[in-house]
């Protein structure tokens, strides 16, 4: 007897997992500490995230001081964790928040969901932790709980909203923010992807999936596009001290604000050494780094040659020299591109 989700509450009240952003079990949590957590948690992992998290709450430990933050603090902050436009969003919204809206959080789906960096999902996910919403937080994978249950059999892209509304009827009248974190924690402890631990969970009886054996073949995921590759060289210049050159990247756009060193424009192939000479940011004796930089990007591949100097002294060149690398505002994929953790 009782609910799917009263069985979902009651496995989730002995098998929580203590997260740094999980108040203990009947506090209501800081909808600032839940908004900084589930903006990083968009795309990224709970493991991933935990430092970062930590470390912004300890540098920003209120909307308000995240607003008057330099963007580019942020930005540097923020260097590994990936899809810095939520970044950049983090920070605009923080600014809303503090300037025009008291330092208060929006106590509605609605109201948060104006918020810069703010999609359904996060809306969602923060009106029922921070305020007790009943609201679905429906990411991958609620949709693939909820898939389950239900036994859908269609392409995951063509039954979202469905997923979305049968998730949001499982949504209880009380304890909204604990059956959201619940999902989560089934959805990474019980029903992964693969695999998935059917025999531990509250949720047996009610899986018509289980009940069909086709658990572990759903959701259906559709056709994966192939994603294209881009190709291109960089240069990474060092002076005497070990001071790397930096340029900015254009403010908006892929890795917006992010510094890099001075690249070439991506194309379908590498620059010849000619081409690339032309590309580089001064003239100097360039030696082409062996091996090449890889790095997967949501919509593209991207790989890298890398033409490195030494100079005496700082040429005339568009940047700044940064010593400080481990504290720039440097992606993975720069990163990658600065030291020497080539692919090949
Ligand atoms: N993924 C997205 N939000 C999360 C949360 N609050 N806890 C764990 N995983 C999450």
């Amino acid at each position: 007897m009782g609910s799917p989700a009263s069985r979902l509450l009651a496995w989730y009240d002995v098998h929580r997992r203590v997260l740094p952003w999980r108040v203990p079990a009947g506090k209501r949590a800081d909808p600032y500490q839940v908004w900084l957590s589930e903006i990083m948690l968009q795309q990224t992992t709970v493991q991933a995230v935990a430092g970062y998290y930590r470390k912004f709450l300890e540098r920003w430990p209120t909307v308000e001081a995240l607003a008057v933050a330099p963007l580019d603090d942020v930005l540097a902050a923020w260097a590994g964790l990936g899809y810095y436009a939520r970044a950049r969003n983090l920070h605009k919204a923080a600014q809303v928040v503090a300037s025009e809206l008291g330092g208060k959080f929006p106590q509605s789906h609605d109201g948060l969901r104006a918020l810069p960096g703010i999609g359904d999902y996060t809306a969602g996910a923060i009106a029922a932790i921070a305020f007790d919403l009943p609201y679905a937080a429906m990411d991958a994978n609620a949709e693939r709980v909820v898939a389950r249950l239900f036994a859908i059999r269609e392409p995951l892209a063509k039954v979202k909203t469905r997923l979305r509304g049968l998730g949001q009827s499982l949504v209880p009248g009380t304890r909204a923010g604990d059956f959201a974190q619940a999902m989560m924690d089934l959805g990474s402890a019980i029903c992964p992807p693969k695999k998935p631990a059917c025999m531990g969970c509250p949720l047996f009886e009610d899986c018509q999936a289980r009940k069909l054996g086709i658990q572990e073949q759903l959701p259906i995921k559709g056709e994966k596009a192939l994603r294209p590759l881009k190709r291109g060289a960089a240069f990474v210049a060092r002076d005497a001290d070990g001071a790397v050159l930096l340029v900015r990247r254009p403010e908006s756009g892929l890795l917006g604000g992010m510094q890099q060193p001075p690249l070439g424009p991506w194309a379908e192939d590498f620059p010849s050494r000619d081409e690339a000479m032309a590309q580089a940011p001064f003239k100097a004796d360039w030696k082409k780094r062996l091996g090449i930089v890889r790095h997967g990007f949501t919509h593209f591949e991207l790989e890298i040659e890398v033409y490195e100097t030494v100079v005496a002294k700082h040429p005339e060149a568009e940047g700044r020299w940064v010593r400080d690398l481990a504290n720039a505002a440097l992606p993975t994929v720069m990163k990658k591109i600065v030291g020497d953790d080539t692919v090949l």
